[in-house]
């Protein structure tokens, strides 16, 4: 096994070779491409899948395409993500939408589908159609989760009709984020030979490993730190996201009168958005609700480990998955 940064730099090699070292025309088309794959992300997914091979096999060069595919694949769905959320920054950096234009974030975005499947095109065929049904099923939840995280923008919470619910929640974020992130390590133990059961078990760590992350992305998006996050602090109370934190909030608050005037309050100016921001963040504040999502958050860290417990590897190798979501746990980016 090798550690995280050797994954990590495994990966940034083969992104480099796939995408940096070529220079397709048009530049309009690929500098977009290049843009958003250059350092700054986490190489999560793509980590995840090659240590994944490597729990079941010494020969992870065959998970190195299909690695970079995730994290293409993985960035194609910021760039949509970044113009549906209406977000200007991201890793630090101006969004491609906002540097570039919309179009371009589109027609780069959809290239990029094409590159990721580009990318799986050497599978062996032992592997293809198992790897191949489980990016499409993932690519699909994906778009299903973007769709009902965008209805809940507009629909409404506490006891009316059609209010969003703290389970509903639950399943959009399973299918906008933890769908890929347990998908990274499905295909990373498919392609190292695993048993269709370890591979499963592996879906289901993940699954739930990305639940809590994206209640940590929903903490660090209030709480955060612009610069180390690099995305804009209070961006999901500007848009009326239905999260963990505002289901919460909302569901503890006896007098609600005061959250519901800032959510149906549409900021005209940079000075009434961040009062906005700072309002609800006050809310959030008196009624603890960090600690209240980092219990949710831990809830779904524990139940992450025990389908690991499932998986038949020895145990110094599931101590490396530990230190890896621990390490997910606590970050600040
Ligand atoms: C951002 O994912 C989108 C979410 C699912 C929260 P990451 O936090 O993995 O983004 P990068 O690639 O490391 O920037
Ligand atoms: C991410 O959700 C889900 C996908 C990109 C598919 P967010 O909208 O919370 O991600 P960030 O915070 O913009 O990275
Ligand atoms: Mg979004
Ligand atoms: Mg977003
Ligand atoms: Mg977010």
């Amino acid at each position: 096994m090798k550690t995280l940064a050797e994954y990590q730099q495994i990966v940034e090699n083969e992104i480099t070779k796939q995408f940096f070292d070529k220079k397709t025309e048009p530049k309009e088309l690929f500098a977009p491409i290049e843009y958003i794959l250059e350092e700054g992300g986490k190489r999560l997914r793509p980590a995840l899948c090659l240590l994944a091979c490597n729990l079941f096999s010494e020969q992870i060069e065959q998970a190195v395409k299909p690695a970079v595919a995730l994290e293409t694949f993985h960035n194609f769905t910021l760039l949509h993500d970044d113009i549906m959320d209406k977000a200007d920054m991201r890793r630090g950096r101006a969004t491609v939408h906002k540097k570039w234009n919309e179009n371009t974030a589109i027609l780069s975005g959809d290239a990029m589908v094409i590159l990721a499947y580009q990318l799986l095109e050497e599978i062996d065929n032992k592997h293809l159609s198992a790897v191949l049904k489980v990016f499409n099923q993932t690519s699909l939840d994906v778009c299903i989760g973007q769709q009902y995280d965008m209805n809940f923008e507009q629909r409404p919470l506490g006891n009316e009709l059609n209010a969003v619910t703290e389970e509903e929640y639950l399943f959009m974020i399973s299918k906008k984020t933890s769908v890929l992130i347990a998908a990274s390590l499905q295909i990373g133990a498919i392609l190292g030979g695993a048993s269709k059961q370890d591979a499963e078990n592996l879906y289901a760590f993940g699954e739930n490993l990305g639940i809590a992350f994206q209640l940590q992305d929903d903490l660090l998006d209030v709480f955060g730190n612009e610069v180390e996050f690099g995305k804009r602090i209070g961006g999901d109370i500007l848009a009326n996201k239905k999260t963990f934190l505002l289901i919460k909030a909302y569901e503890l608050l006896s007098e609600k009168t005061q959250l519901d005037t800032l959510i149906s309050f549409s900021p005209q100016n940079e000075k009434e958005a961040l009062l906005k921001i700072s309002k609800v963040t006050e809310i959030y504040n008196l009624l603890t609700i960090k600690q209240i999502t980092e219990q949710k958050s831990l809830q779904f860290y524990n139940k992450a480990l025990q389908a690991l417990e499932n998986v038949q590897i020895v145990e110094s190798k599931k101590e490396i998955l530990k230190e890896f979501a621990k390490k997910l746990l606590n970050r600040k980016k």
